[in-house]
């Protein structure tokens, strides 16, 4: 494992009380796991925003497959980025919803633009892009 750095920082007494409340009410047991996971964050956002090197999404969408021809649509456009995406995985949520995870690797660029035609499809009910990253920035 990597040497562990300790440092000094000064923080407002009550910005500290505030936040401690806050990761506790998330199960954190300590304040520097709470602030690892935040620089992590902090890593992959500039990740995303750099727009070098390959990042990792998943594209979560909700829709109604008796839309006509809307699964066809869905299943074209995700063929035309095959070289992009990793994997789907399809759940049929009740008699009319499906809900569909696309896990997406390529530039934030190329990774934007595929969740952004695929939630901009008509009939798709709702849509979100969640960004990580190939854990290259996280060593
Ligand atoms: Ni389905």
């Amino acid at each position: 494992m990597d040497k562990v750095l300790r440092f000094g920082v000064s923080i407002p007494k009550e910005l500290v009380r505030a936040f401690d409340a806050r990761i506790r009410g998330k199960g954190y047991s300590n304040r520097s796991e709470a602030i690892r996971d935040i620089m992590r964050d902090y890593l992959v956002e500039g990740e995303w925003e750099s727009g070098q090197g390959e990042v990792v999404g998943t594209v979560t969408i909700v829709y109604d497959h008796h839309v006509r021809e809307l699964s066809n649509v869905l299943t074209n456009l995700q063929h035309g980025f095959h070289d992009a995406i990793l994997c789907t995985t399809h759940v049929h949520l009740d008699e009319h919803n499906c809900l569909e995870v696309v896990v997406v690797k390529g530039t934030s660029e190329q990774v934007r633009a595929i969740a952004d035609r695929l939630i901009s499809t008509r009939g798709v009910k709702h849509g979100k892009l969640v960004c990580t990253t190939s854990g290259e920035c996280l060593r």
